[in-house]
Formats: structure tokens, C-alpha cells, sequence
């Protein structure tokens, strides 16, 4: 059977490092196979949080760190399959750039801007629903086709619904938007996303959603890679934040994506991009939403682009180191993650602070 934990915050108690990196879902885990049948995390009778916190403390901190990329790969020793984190599903399921050699179909629902001009939160509640069928049938049938491993835009995740507030509608992504209104955003976005993420069983996530892009984002988008936006504190709680809190406390989003520019506001006066941006992602996300477990993507190549574009940091290194200090669980679309975070280590540029000496971490004691 083909298990999908989606758990959140595994107290490995070695790091904060580890904590970080292993904040993020876990994908499909292959619990037939010996000798993993007779673990805890492939026990029925656990909780998902247990099985997730049994099998993530199983992982060395190179197999932890191999999950950051968005291609993740397989771990067979653990039966852990091969995860691709990139799906898309704003009105309707997506396959675009995947696999469609299938030849299937799939309900594509109004552009997000005309379903938030329903005003009609049931309905919109509806079409997350079919969304999410659709996506698990779709995942199903790929996972059969490709031996347990996840294809492109066929995950059990989606970066979607998109709850930026359309300010300039020069932007160009005003149709991926529920348009100018906070509460409108609000609500309709809560709306999608419940229809994505809650199936039958509450114990298990249908799809699970990522409201993007987190947070002061609506254009210029040909220069989104190196533009920061200024905003007051005022601005930013009051529309702004105003969808994204409630796509996490209301909609119990599983994971949000950062912007790929960056913010700037009196508790942000460095202008930090988004998926470096501590602020954002600590105090805002984590702290003020109650949200510690959730788990933060990145948008494309936004970690990447904290030194090349942004020339926020001074190294691929440092910005790895950046972005998974801030708390950005997942590299979406390069490899910063997995080329630097093993050097960032090294260079004592990732927080340790538990009592377990990364050494020992990787020693076979934890390589169980
Ligand atoms: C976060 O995860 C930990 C470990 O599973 C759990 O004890 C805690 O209740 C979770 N916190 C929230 C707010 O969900
Ligand atoms: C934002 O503020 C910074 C610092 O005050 C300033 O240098 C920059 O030009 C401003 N950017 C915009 C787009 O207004
Ligand atoms: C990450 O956080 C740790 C602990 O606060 C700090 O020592 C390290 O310098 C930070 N890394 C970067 C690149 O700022």
C-alpha cells in the first residue's frame, strides 16, 4: 500500500536544521516491502504525526537534505518513492508540463477571477472538490504507470489558489487572482482551498494547497526576480496578509509559497526577498498565523535568486543558508538546496542549536 503522510513538524530534537528541513510533507512511502513493514511509521494504529516524526528521524542529513529539491528523489532503504513537488491546479486541475501521453481529461473550471465574480463560496467550495477527485485520480493512475514515483503536475500537492491582491491590474496574473477585495479574496480562497485539502477521511489531505504568492505581490512581474516592495505596516496587515491569514487559520493551508521579490516595511528594513525574508516567514507565518508546522516552498528559482538577481546575499551558499534560516522548506526549480546547504553546513552558516553534533547525526546510530 501507498502511504502519504502529510505531517508537519517532526521533532528530531538533533537541530533546528533538521527541524526545518524536515518541516515539509513527506511523500508516498512504499510499507509492504520489508524490512520497513515492522517500523512505526508503516503502524495504521499510529498517528500520521507519529509515523511522519518516526520516519523522518530515521533520515541521515544527507537523505534530509536530498528532500529539498523539488525533485526529490526515491530513499529505497526507508521504501520511501521518488516525490515531484511541482503540480498546478488554480481552476481545475493541470497538466501542463505533464505527462499527458495518457490521453485523459479533466474538468477546467472559469479562470480564478471569474469564479471569486460568483460571489458564490459553496459553488467555488464545489469546483476545489472536483479539483482535488480529479487530482487524486489522476495522481493514482501516473503512480501505477511510472511504479509509485510522482510525475510533473501530477503530485498530491498544488501551488494553488493564487490570493494576491489584484492592486494594478497592469500586473498581467489578474485573471489568477479572486480580484481587489480582501475579504472577497478571503473568503473564496478558504473556499478553494477546503475543497482541495478536505476529503472524506480527516486524516488524510486530499491535495494539499499553497496559497501564493506570500505576500506584497501583485506585479511589476518582468522584474519580480530583483524588486522589492515597500509597504507600511498598516498596508501590509490590513489587505495584504488579510487572504493569506485566513488561507492558514480558516483554510488550514498545508503549505504556502513565498513571492520571488521581496518586501520592505518598518519590522523589514532590510528589504530581505521573500524566501529569505525572516519576518515574513518567522514572525508573520509561523509566530502571529500559529502556524509552526506549515510548510514553506519556494517559488521558481527564488533561492537561486536571492544572490543572482536580488544580490541579497553574497554566494549561492549564503543564500541557501538564507532561505533555510528564514525557514523555506522546499527549492523549487534549481538546486541551491542540495549544491550549498551541505556546504552552508559546513561553513557554520545554518543554525545548530540542539545537542547533537551534526557528526554524530549523520553517524549510523541515525542512519537506522
Ligand atoms: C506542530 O507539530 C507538533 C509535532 O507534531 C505538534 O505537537 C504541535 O501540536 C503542532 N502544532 C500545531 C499548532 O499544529
Ligand atoms: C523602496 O524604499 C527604498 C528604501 O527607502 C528605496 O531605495 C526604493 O527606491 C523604494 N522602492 C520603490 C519601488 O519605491
Ligand atoms: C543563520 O542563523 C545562524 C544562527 O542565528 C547564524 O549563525 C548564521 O550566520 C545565519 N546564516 C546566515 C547566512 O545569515
Amino acid at each position: 500500500m501507498t502511504m502519504f503522510f502529510y505531517s508537519v513538524v517532526l521533532v528530531l530534537g538533533a537541530s533546528l536544521f533538521a527541524q526545518a528541513i524536515a518541516r515539509f510533507p513527506i511523500p508516498s512511502v512504499d510499507c509492504q516491502s520489508l524490512p520497513q513493514a515492522s517500523y512505526p511509521f508503516c503502524d495504521p494504529k499510529l498517528t500520521p504525526e507519529t509515523r511522519a516524526t518516526d520516519l523522518v528521524s530515521r533520515l541521515t542529513v544527507d537523505e534530509l537534505i536530498s528532500q529539498t529539491f523539488y525533485l526529490a528523489p526515491a530513499i529505497s532503504r526507508l521504501g520511501i518513492n521518488a516525490y515531484n513537488w511541482r503540480s498546478n491546479c488554480a481552476h481545475g486541475w493541470t497538466l501542463s508540463g505533464g505527462p499527458d501521453w495518457l490521453g485523459y481529461t479533466w474538468t477546467v473550471f472559469p479562470a480564478p477571477i471569474g469564479m471569486a465574480a460568483t460571489f458564490d463560496k459553496d459553488l467555488v467550495l464545489k469546483a476545489g472538490q472536483v479539483t482535488s477527485t480529479e487530482g487524486r485520480a489522476l495522481h493514482n493512475e501516473i503512480m501505477t504507470h511510472y511504479n509509485g514515483a510522482s510525475q510533473e503536475a501530477t503530485g498530491l500537492n498544488c501551488y494553488s489558489p493564487v490570493v494576491n491582491l489584484l492592486r494594478d491590474s497592469r500586473w498581467g496574473r489578474a485573471q489568477e487572482t479572486f480580484g481587489e477585495d480582501p475579504y472577497l479574496l478571503s473568503q473564496i480562497g478558504v473556499a478553494y482551498t477546503k475543497g482541495l485539502q478536505e476529503g472524506s477521511d480527516p486524516t488524510y489531505v486530499k491535495i494539499a494547497a499553497s496559497p501564493k504568492h506570500f505576500s506584497v505581490h501583485s506585479g511589476p512581474d518582468n522584474i519580480r526576480n530583483r524588486f522589492t516592495a515597500n509597504t507600511t505596516l498598516h498596508d501590509l496587515y490590513d489587505t495584504y496578509l488579510a487572504a493569506f491569514k485566513s488561507q492558514v487559520i480558516g483554510g488550514k493551508a498545508m503549505q504556502i509559497m513565498p513571492a520571488l521579490s521581496g518586501m520592505r516595511c518598518e519590522k523589514e528594513e532590510d528589504g530581505a526577498p521573500d524566501a529569505a525574508n525572516p519576518f515574513l516567514l518567522q514572525t508573520v507565518l509561523r509566530e502571529q498565523f500559529g502556524a509552526p508546522n506549515i510548510s514553506v516552498v519556494s517559488d521558481n528559482e527564488a533561492i537561486e535568486q536571492v544572490y543572482s538577481d536580488h544580490h541579497f546575499a553574497s554566494s549561492y551558499e549564503q543564500a541557501a543558508a538564507l532561505c533555510m534560516n528564514a525557514s523555506t522548506d522546499l527549492d523549487l526549480g534549481d538546486t541551491t538546496y542540495i549544491k550549498y546547504l551541505p556546504v552552508a553546513l559546513k561553513d557554520n552558516l545554518v543554525h545548530f542549536s540542539g545537542s547533537v553534533p551534526v557528526d554524530q547525526w549523520q553517524s549510523d546510530k541515525h542512519a537506522r
